[in-house]
């Protein structure tokens, strides 16, 4: 059965273009439920180490960077089959591919700063979600 619980953080690049209210509000206005929220800064150790899953790829050292380079929103979500609602709300990872109206359309810059990451599985949205929450910051 699917999970009801997803991970999303607000990249640097729309936080620093002040887009941060909207895609709050627009994630509200989907039907998604905050769970928990906070805006943080990830040092660029801890970026690697959220996304070491792709530390193999070519853009790992990029993302890293970019992800450790400004504040970003961190937040748990809650909805019905949550990872795939919210992958399919927010839009294909390249904002040029992204269908008209998701969020990476709206607000995403390139792939990199593509305005909000959502986890890909059930499992990873437990993982990501620990990394910026304990159990105690769920409500
Ligand atoms: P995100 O949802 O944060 O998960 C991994 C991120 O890697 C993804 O969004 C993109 O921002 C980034 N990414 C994926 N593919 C590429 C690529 N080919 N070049 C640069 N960044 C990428």
């Amino acid at each position: 059965m699917a999970g009801n619980i997803t991970f999303t953080m607000i990249k640097p690049t729309a936080m620093k273009k002040g887009y941060m209210g909207n895609i709050i509000a627009k994630i509200i206005e989907g039907g998604f439920k905050i769970k928990a929220l906070k805006m943080t800064k990830m040092s660029k150790e801890e970026a690697m180490e959220f996304y070491a899953v792709h530390k193999e790829r070519p853009f790992y050292n990029g993302l890293t960077d970019f992800m450790s380079s400004g504040p970003i929103i961190a937040a748990v979500l809650e909805k019905e089959d949550a990872v795939k609602a919210y992958r399919d709300f927010i839009g294909a990872t390249n904002p040029e591919n992204a269908a008209e109206g998701t969020i990476r359309a709206l607000y995403g810059t390139s792939i990199e700063a593509n305005a909000v990451h959502g986890s890909d599985s059930d499992e990873n949205a437990i993982i990501e979600s620990s990394f910026f929450f304990s159990k105690r910051e769920w409500v």
